[in-house]
């Protein structure tokens, strides 16, 4: 079946996976990448799909009604699979003017031009949101008594579930957020479900746990810390090092919003995540271990890098999210151990030095307007 779909953020990390997957799965669909290219937009990511028949960009800026309904209709959009968002927590606490703009009043443009364009005739039509298991606030660390964390649960249908509490969050549970990253995405959320019950636009909303992989942008905790490490740059860790995140890999996270964008019910919430607990400072010694050892350096090298900094202002403690309902109804499942994604990842970062060396040098901004702007 033809179908035309606008992918919002595709130059940006989760975006750029999901993006490939859809244009290399699909050839039979058009896919439209609209993208504002801030910061941490990269077209570089998707440089192997610029030939492609199927594959469209456009630079615009959620924010704009006028242009984001001009794209529906030039393009003919059946389907929104809105990624496009600030996603920053540290910056969010600096700036949440920004995070209010984009997340919230650009998700209600999408919506307003989503619903007007299809204008009543929802068969077929599909707004897909993409949020973040923060919107359900911070869990506890707490453990059973007598065994040492991370235990083994049974709340999920996995058989790798590794845990640093009792406590999950599940589609039911209330939002709480704290940052003004999470409450903004929280609104944004509940934007999406309102057009929903309001207007009956066929929506889906997704809340996933903490992403990682190739095409991160060097200001989160993974890649940051992969080129630290390379160049011997101190490895700065929040507080003690105690807070805990649940990590998937992203190319699992694309593969999930494939199967629920084409299987997924309408008007409803999947949590999606990794079964995969992690305290900060055990993550980062694995990250060093791992570095090291690809590059040849004695063990244990790069652990006096380690710099405790002052903590992030209203750092939540724990997030774990329960992802058995998308597993038990749509049977997706993540499909790498974390060993094998973490080692995958740093070998990324290892042999894709330029692409990192072209962002930390501010050469990637230059791209568009060599590639793209006279086309
Ligand atoms: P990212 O920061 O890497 O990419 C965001 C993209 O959105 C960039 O390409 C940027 O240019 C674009 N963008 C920003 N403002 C825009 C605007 N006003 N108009 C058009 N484009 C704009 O983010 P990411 O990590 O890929 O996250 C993508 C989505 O997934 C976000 O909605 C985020 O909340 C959600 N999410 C992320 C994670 C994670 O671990 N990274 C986890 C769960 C959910
Ligand atoms: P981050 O990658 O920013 O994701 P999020 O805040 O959305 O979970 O951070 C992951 C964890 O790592 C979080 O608990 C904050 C911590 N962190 C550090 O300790 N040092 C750093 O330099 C960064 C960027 C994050």
């Amino acid at each position: 079946m033809k179908r035309n779909i606008l992918i919002t953020g595709g130059a940006g990390f989760i975006g750029s996976h999901v993006v490939r997957l859809f244009v290399n799965k699909y050839p039979e669909y058009r896919i439209v990448n609209l993208d504002k290219l801030t910061y941490a937009g990269n077209l570089e990511n998707l440089k192997d799909l610029e030939q492609k028949e199927n594959y469209c960009f456009e630079r615009a800026d959620i924010c704009d009604f006028e242009r984001v309904l001009a794209i529906f209709e030039k393009y003919e959009i059946d389907g929104v699979i809105h990624l496009a968002a600030e996603s920053h927590v540290d910056r969010s606490i600096k700036d949440p003017f920004t995070f209010a703009r984009t997340n919230v009043m650009g998700t209600l443009s999408l919506l307003q031009a989503a619903k007007h364009y299809w204008n009543g005739n929802w068969e077929g039509k599909r707004f897909y949101h993409i949020s973040t298991d923060e919107v359900y606030g911070a869990l506890e660390l707490s453990h059973p008594e007598g065994v040492e964390p991370p235990f083994s649960t049974t709340a999920s249908s996995s058989e790798h579930h590794l845990a640093y509490g009792d406590k999950f969050f599940y589609e039911d549970t209330p939002y709480n957020p704290h940052s003004p990253y999470s409450a903004a995405k929280a609104s944004s959320d509940h934007f999406v479900r309102a057009f929903h019950d309001t207007y009956g636009l066929p929506t889906i909303v997704t809340n996933c746990s903490n992403n990682y992989g190739p095409y991160q942008f060097p200001e989160k905790l993974i890649p940051l810390f992969i080129n630290n490490i390379r160049h011997r740059k101190p490895l700065p860790v929040y507080g003690k090092g105690e807070n805990v995140r649940d990590w998937l890999y992203v190319e699992d996270h694309a593969r999930a919003i494939d199967l629920i964008f084409h299987k997924g019910r309408v008007a409803d919430t999947y949590n999606i995540g990794g079964f995969n607990e992690w305290k900060n400072i055990d993550l980062i010694r694995v990250i060093i271990r791992t570095v090291d050892r690809l590059l040849g350096n004695p063990e244990g090298a790069s652990l006096d890098l380690i710099t405790y900094v002052t903590d992030r202002a209203g750092h939540d403690m724990r997030y774990a999210i329960d992802s058995s309902k998308l597993q038990k109804e749509l049977g997706w499942e993540p499909s790498l151990q974390f060993e094998e994604g973490i080692e995958k990842t740093v070998k990324w970062y290892l042999e894709n030095q330029e692409w990192m060396d072209r962002i930390t040098s501010g050469e990637y901004e230059k791209y568009y307007d060599d590639m793209y702007k006279n086309r």
